[in-house]
């Protein structure tokens, strides 16, 4: 699973020595390791994904009970990209730790390596997040001590938690604004129609008792047993439809809507939404007859999981395509294709490293939740950084740089006398940058994406003498703290968009990372943090030119200053 993962890149934290002189172990840590037997195997040898899911789901739900002190149950897994399988013989080791907790509810972050023990290799196999609720004894909700993060890794994973949420508790509306909006893909050719398979085919129906083994000492059953008894039930559909043993690449995010419990049954219905020319997607549901009233159903997950076949070289076999049922099954059939191509656009995205993102990601509805998710948390994990080395201090601003590969990062402090809120509403006002950047020469405003996203345009003197002015396309996504004592967020990275294509007038720009994290002081004090990744393209002037960027860089940040004390108290505080 993770394709960019190897046995090279198993990379521990560093050691946290505390005071005391012991090492430092997170209190909500929890591990698993488990030998791959034939009993946890499919037909091929491979760990079956409805096992790993038990696992996980049981690991990560112990850590959230370490938290909470209490019974906790699953309502979220993260969409999975399987990409390694693991065989009998090899295991499994599973850590799971809380990332954050908010107010009922917690993050848990997951991660999965393998070791061959015959050979001694390790591999890091995926990593995935999990959101626990607690459930106390009573029927009111427990609300939850605040999770307190000591390392650099922790301190990084509790900042991006608040990020995943986000986009967690829209997950459904996006999906749900993406699919009824997307165009959809052309229907097969008349002869692809003949050797199409018919949907009905590939239906699966099957009913599972929950027993005590299967749920918690609460008798809730455990979500990782819901997730398995889901995935052995879509596996089946798929075979049906590729007449053989396929391997599962990916899951879409579990949500358990609602509980079920010992003495329930389980209904699953499983079916092929639609196939394309190497993957197809299963579409699976579960509901829930209660014990006490045989004829009260509860619709307690929903999961669409995406196959491929593996021909005999290992390659990917080419599929025949899916005739849906008329109705819901041709709703579903275009919603799979829009799904397929949110799916693309996530793994493009969130998936690589951020160095490996290209620098202008071309935008669009399907991506727009990606990119804004990847705007903020690459300037949350630039602003994690440990190693800045201060490199001057003028008048009220501190000049900090960190070399790290390729890239040079620039960060800028300073203090200023106005309310948090205020510098907030001023500085993400992008077309009021002109009044104190003089980068800023010309912005135009490209399109409104939501409340916390605009792309706009901007032209700017060029950094190199001689050379034409510079344009850039830059997607500006802004946060309020999700909790006290978290940062206002500003972010902006260049997108590329056919509404503003490159002209021959302008060198056209990129920015892979800059932004504001202001911070409240007191009520009328905040300390403002501008942070750069200069691209490789601006090193050359950058390195050859830094007394001229300190000088540069003490003219702006003077004139920001000015700019929010004299219009501070015009500016909206209405956020
Ligand atoms: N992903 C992550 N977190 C989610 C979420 C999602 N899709 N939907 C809701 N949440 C979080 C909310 O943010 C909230 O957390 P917070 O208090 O820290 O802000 C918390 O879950 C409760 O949400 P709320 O809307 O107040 O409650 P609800 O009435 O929707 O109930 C559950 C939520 C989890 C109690 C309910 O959906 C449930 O019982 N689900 C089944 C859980 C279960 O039994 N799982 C095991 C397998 S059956």
């Amino acid at each position: 699973m993770m394709a960019e993962t190897n046995e090279l890149e198993i990379l521990e934290e560093p050691l946290f020595i505390l005071e005391s002189g012991d090492v430092y172990i997170n209190p909500t840590e929890v591990k698993m390791c488990q030998l791959i037997l034939p009993c946890h195997a499919n037909h091929r040898g491979e760990l079956s994904a409805g096992q790993l899911l038990k696992w996980m789901d049981t690991t990560a739900c112990l850590s959230a009970e370490r938290h909470a002190n209490c019974p906790c149950v699953t309502v979220s897994v993260d969409d999975i990209d399987f990409e390694r399988t693991i065989s009998i013989g090899q295991v499994v080791n599973i850590k799971a730790k809380v990332n954050r907790a908010f107010n009922t509810s917690m993050e848990v972050g997951i991660t999965i390596t393998c070791e061959d023990p015959s050979s001694g290799t390790q591999w890091k196999v995926c990593n995935a997040f999990a959101t626990f609720v607690a459930k106390g004894t009573g029927l009111g909700k427990v609300q939850l001590k605040p999770t307190v993060p000591r390392t650099s890794g922790e301190q990084m994973e509790y900042s991006i938690a608040a990020e995943r949420r986000r986009m967690r508790l829209h997950h459904l509306e996006t999906i749900k604004d993406l699919v009824s909006s997307s165009t959809i893909q052309e229907d097969p050719s008349g002869e692809e129609w003949q050797s199409a398979v018919p949907a009905g085919k590939t239906r699966v129906e099957s009913i599972e008792l929950v027993l005590p083994p299967h749920a918690n000492h609460q008798s809730n059953t455990f979500g990782g047993q819901i997730m398995a008894w889901m995935e052995s039930v879509a596996a089946i559909s798929a075979s049906r439809f590729c007449k053989g043993h396929p391997v599962l690449k990916t899951i879409d995010m579990f949500h358990f809507r609602g509980p079920s419990q010992v003495g329930d049954r389980i209904n699953l219905k499983a079916i092929v939404n639609n196939a394309f020319k190497t993957s197809f997607e299963v579409g699976i549901c579960a509901e829930a007859y209660h014990q006490e009233d045989w004829d009260r159903k509860t619709h307690i997950n929903s999961a669409f999981l995406t196959y491929v076949m593996l021909g005999k070289d290992g390659e990917l076999s080419t599929l025949p395509r899916i005739k849906p049922e008329p109705g819901d099954g041709e709703r579903r059939y275009r919603e799979a294709s829009a799904r397929k191509k949110i799916r693309l656009d996530r793994k493009y995205i969130i998936s690589c490293k951020q160095t490996e993102v290209p620098l202008s990601v071309p935008w669009d509805p399907s991506n727009q939740v990606y990119l804004s998710y990847n705007n903020i948390s690459a300037l949350k994990m630039l602003a994690a950084k440990q190693n800045w080395v201060l490199n001057c201090t003028q008048n009220k601003a501190k000049l900090f740089t960190l070399e790290e590969g390729q890239f040079l990062s620039f960060k800028v402090e300073m203090s200023v006398s106005v309310n948090v809120k205020q510098v907030f509403t001023l500085l993400s006002d992008m077309s009021r940058r002109h009044e104190w950047d003089t980068h800023y020469q010309k912005f135009e405003l490209i399109q409104k994406v939501d409340e916390d996203d605009v792309i706009y345009h901007v032209i700017s003197p060029s950094v190199s003498k001689g050379s034409n002015f510079q344009d850039f396309v830059l997607l500006a996504s802004r946060r309020v703290p999700c909790a006290v004592g978290d940062p206002y967020l500003i972010a902006l990275r260049s997108v590329s968009l056919p509404a503003a294509p490159p002209t021959k007038d302008l060198v056209r720009s990129e920015v892979l990372c800059a932004g504001f994290t202001l911070w409240e002081e007191d009520d009328t004090h905040t300390k403002i943090t501008y942070y750069i990744q200069a691209t490789p393209g601006v090193l050359p002037y950058i390195t050859r030119n830094i007394t001229g960027l300190s000088a540069d860089v003490c003219k702006v940040t003077e004139a920001c200053i000015k700019f929010l004390e004299l219009n501070k108290d015009i500016a909206s505080v209405a956020l």
